[in-house]
């Protein structure tokens, strides 16, 4: 009845009830919740996965943050704070969800500024241009809600109810980079131009964004068993591509694929090859900011510490206050 296949396996002394409690979960589309039994490798592969899209919301801050001191006007100097304010807030979303799985800020963070956790690629590209925080709400923000809308329904309960929170909060991000590029590209000759090039630039790492294609992609089928994965890369990013090319004609700007066109038997876009060497030298830290993203991070973190350490102090010393009177009731 199960349709996570051997799910308890990694847990060989597991109780056959349990595991046969979580298959039933997984299989009604209810929620595990923390309390729950879990698979181990369940509960890493979702540490893993959790720990890394908290990374990259964190990381995603630093590209935009670059502009706010440059925006062209009060108006999108408001928008943009208020954009990278809610990346920063989808990190904590994030970070909470995965501390219920028994893992501690602390040692995600030490991964992260270690390099043995992974955040998004995309990240370790630059941002040349203005145009290019329109670029990355339309392309790159809009990816992430393709890829996230179905996490909503994610049989991590934690997870899938930060997610909820998270696409809200992306589709305002995708709309204000859509609004963005659509005024350049109906403004001057040189605003067009540079709408184009943002756009020329960020297309092909936006559709890397889905990962490796199917046939290469190492968790894909385990997490789908499991249902924290509903849709496999190839098909989140077919439907990328179908969404975005009738919002490029709109915004007026060409999409850099020679070989996109529409397949009337198969009534999707066909798009051309993507550049997966490209892709595994960012992965492998050789992308244009992968040093000055990890640098830049550290050093915020190393400069928070008194921060952390005056909340931790407040903390205890309210704690020991509530204690106290709690002992004289
Ligand atoms: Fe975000
Ligand atoms: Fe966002």
């Amino acid at each position: 009845m199960t349709t996570a296949p051997a799910a308890g396996a990694a847990n060989e002394t597991a109780p056959a009830e349990l595991v046969a409690g979580f298959d039933a979960v997984v299989a009604a589309d209810s929620r595990i919740e923390p309390r729950d039994w879990m698979p181990d490798a369940y509960r890493s592969t979702l540490i893993r996965q959790i720990a890394q899209h908290a990374h990259s919301e964190i990381i995603g801050m630093q590209p935009e943050a670059n502009w706010i001191t440059r925006a062209p006007s009060l108006r999108r100097k408001a928008i943009l704070i208020a954009k990278v304010q809610d990346e920063a807030g989808h990190g904590l979303y994030l970070y909470g969800a995965a501390e219920t799985l028994g893992v501690g800020r602390d040692d995600m963070l030490d991964k992260l500024h270690s390099g043995r956790q992974r955040y998004s690629s995309i990240f370790n590209y630059p941002t040349l241009t203005w145009a290019d925080v329109g670029a990355i709400g339309w392309l790159v923000d809009g990816a992430a809600i393709t890829n996230q809308v179905p996490l909503c329904r994610c049989s991590y309960g934690p997870y899938a109810r930060a997610m909820v929170r998270v696409c809200k909060e992306e589709s305002f991000h995708q709309r204000q980079g859509y609004e963005l590029l659509h005024t350049l590209s109906h403004g001057t000759k040189e605003q067009h131009a540079m709408a184009q090039d943002a756009v020329d630039r960020w297309w092909w790492p936006s559709l890397m964004m889905f990962g490796p294609p199917d046939d290469e992609s190492a968790h894909s089928a385990q997490s789908m068993a499991w249902r924290i994965k509903r849709h496999s890369n190839d098909e989140l990013r077919q439907r990328f591509v179908d969404i975005c090319v009738p919002q490029a004609e709109a915004l007026g700007l060409r999409l850099p694929d020679p070989d996109l066109r529409w397949n009337e038997e198969r009534e999707r876009w066909d798009f051309g090859a993507i550049d997966w060497e490209e892709f595994h030298q960012v992965l492998r830290g050789n992308g244009p900011c992968n040093e000055q993203r990890l640098t830049q991070r550290r050093t915020a973190h190393e400069e928070g510490a008194w921060v952390r350490d005056a909340a931790a102090a407040y903390a205890a010393k309210h704690q020991a206050k509530s204690g106290q009177e709690a002992m004289a009731v």
